[in-house]
């Protein structure tokens, strides 16, 4: 089922084009990589899509027009993590702050214990309840920012470069946050927006390409990848192991003992 369509949207700073011409569907349940260069437009089109900052053309959700009006029901539905988790803290302990926007909805507070309780059990930080944000380990402070969003029961959460900050571990255990995330919440979407594409994992369902100021391709991440390497050798560089697999038409395994054996042969 659609959740937001984007149709001919486009960004302008103090008369300068950022994107244009977007248009593009996300389904329940995608798991949708953004990916393109950096200044491309990631966090533009990602900030159009979450706080509905000035843009021209339409964006619908659930089928329903947004306007200036019922602008709410996107702030409402969409959530956003971002790169530096310091700035995103607004509560002096973990359950303070994931606590916030649940007190702005008036949630009753026995309520509002289970559900903070549940979400810290899920993301395996119960034992942080009680310390302070600042206090914590990069990918600590990720995920209670992603905690805070999930309570709200979001439609779509954006991940806008959310794990660049972290060290190889911890953007391990993001990604293990999410897929477990995704696993319990079969129709929520994410779009997933990174620079790295050793970061795509299996998961993702589909990929966007964003390139001299719109959507250049957008398919699944073999399509995608497939056409960069036709398209955009030099521009785009996709991992090793995709690469040998896709050149060769190789099973991923394949590809594997290949790469090894070329280790070997060194
Ligand atoms: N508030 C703003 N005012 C003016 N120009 C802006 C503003 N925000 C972004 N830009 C410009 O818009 C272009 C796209 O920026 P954006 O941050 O969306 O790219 P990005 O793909 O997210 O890049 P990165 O990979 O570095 O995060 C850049 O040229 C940037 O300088
Ligand atoms: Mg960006």
């Amino acid at each position: 089922m659609s959740l937001i369509e984007v149709k001919n949207l486009a960004v302008a700073f103090n008369g300068e084009t950022i994107i244009e011409n977007i248009s593009f569907v996300i389904n329940s349940g995608e798991y949708i990589a953004l990916i393109g260069a950096n200044g491309s437009g990631k966090s533009t089109l990602a900030k159009a899509i979450s706080d509905l900052e000035a843009y021209q053309g339409e964006i619908f959700i659930n089928d329903g027009l947004i306007t200036k009006h019922n602008a709410n029901l996107i702030r409402n539905q969409v959530g956003i993590v971002f790169q530096n988790p310091d700035n995103q803290f607004v509560g002096v302990t973990v359950e303070n702050d994931i606590a916030f926007g649940l007190e702005n909805k008036n949630t009753p507070r026995d309520q509002m214990i289970k559900t903070i309780n549940d979400i810290l059990t899920e993301l395996g930080m119960s034992s942080l309840k009680d310390k302070e944000p600042q206090h914590l380990s990069g990918g600590q402070k990720q995920k209670v920012a992603i905690a805070s969003i999930l309570v709200m029961k979001p439609n779509l959460i954006i991940f806008d470069e959310a794990t660049s900050m972290l060290d190889e571990k911890s953007k391990n255990e993001i990604h293990a946050a999410i897929k477990r995330i995704r696993q319990h919440r079969p129709e929520l979407s994410i779009i997933f927006i990174t620079h790295n594409l050793e970061e795509l994992t299996s998961e993702i369902t589909r990929v966007i390409y964003l390139d001299n100021k719109t959507i250049k391709f957008d398919g699944t991440k073999d399509e995608v990848y497939q056409q960069l390497l036709l398209l955009e050798p030099k521009k785009v560089r996709i991992p090793l192991l995709d690469e040998i697999r896709l050149s060769h038409h190789l099973q991923h395994q394949e590809a594997e003992g290949l790469i090894e054996e070329l280790w070997e042969s060194l």
